[in-house]
């Protein structure tokens, strides 16, 4: 790893409790659990799609455990439930699934796709949690949550052979964050679905070797004034890190670990939906028992 010492950085760590979608936009408990339940319809397809895809001998012939496959088949059937769950409790309100477009190729790029999938998933729920009112919806919510969690565990550590968490906490992403993360996948949706107020922020990416310490060279599309101070902003556990973005590089704080997301924005304090100019780019930096970069 490379020393961070040289970086005469103002790397600030703050506690993420910005609203991340104003309650003034009234999101009632129904358009959350929609949103929830477009989530469920993204992983449901996932996971269906693969395993018709990949059967036993696909799985061993990519040199993955050969009861990996049995256990894939047991997350598919708990996202089918959860879709099922949320649709009974919207009724005639619940969206329906739309056409998607995952990029995995063999088993391993589909476990690969399936650790991000569940993270994103696990970031979607925590960071929803706040708009939820009824009780009994913020209950059901948790325990899908954590069901989540455990399979963003499985697939990470059992599975990929990485850290099977990131740290204390996990990221809370708002729903435009998540959106932007998973439209990518969605190719087109029934006209009948109910309208979410959502929008997805322009896409970022990171240069392909991408290291905590070290510079990293990003690329977004950018409608801000070129004269605009911009910052790249962290997100780690509950905590946001930000750095300068200088001649579109930026260092990544040395001190990153598990899956991170990275948004670009305006605001050198805080990042919110409120100043975000591109991102979250999702960031994944496994580390050993030691705690080292890997
Ligand atoms: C940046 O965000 C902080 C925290 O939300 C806020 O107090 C501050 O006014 C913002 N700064 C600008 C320039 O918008």
């Amino acid at each position: 790893m490379k020393s961070f010492a040289t970086v005469a950085l103002a790397v600030f760590s703050v506690y993420a409790h910005p609203s991340p979608v104003k309650r003034a936009s009234a999101i009632d408990d129904a358009t959350v659990l929609n949103f929830a339940l477009t989530l469920e319809h993204l992983e449901n397809a996932f996971y269906k799609g693969a395993l018709e895809k990949f059967d036993d001998k696909a799985f061993i012939h990519a040199g993955l455990p050969s009861w990996a496959r049995g256990r894939f088949a047991q997350v598919a059937a708990h996202e089918k439930t959860h879709v099922e769950f949320l649709s009974s409790a919207l009724g005639n309100k619940a969206t329906k699934p739309c056409t998607y477009n995952f990029p995995y190729t063999d088993p391993r790029s589909f476990a690969a796709l399936s650790q991000v999938l569940e993270g994103v998933g696990v970031s979607a729920y925590t960071g929803a949690a706040r708009l939820i009112s009824n009780k009994d919806y913020l209950t059901a919510a948790a325990s899908i949550l954590s069901t989540e969690a455990r399979h963003a565990s499985w697939v990470a550590a059992a599975v990929n052979k990485v850290a099977g968490w990131s740290g204390s906490f996990d990221v809370p992403l708002s729903l435009n964050e998540v959106y932007t993360l998973a439209a990518p996948f969605i190719v087109s949706c029934p006209s009948t679905n109910p309208a979410l107020p959502v929008k997805p922020f322009p896409t970022l990416t990171f240069s392909a070797k991408s290291v905590p310490g070290s510079a990293s060279t990003v690329t977004f599309e950018s409608s801000t004034a070129s004269s605009t101070e911009l910052f790249a902003v962290f997100f780690t556990g509950l905590s946001q890190e930000v750095v300068p973005l200088v001649d579109g590089t930026v260092v990544i704080p040395k001190d990153v670990r598990g899956l991170v997301y990275a948004v670009i924005s305006t605001n050198g304090t805080m990042a919110s939906d409120d100043n975000i100019v591109a991102g979250p780019a999702i960031l994944e930096f496994d580390f050993g028992s030691n705690h080292l970069l890997q």
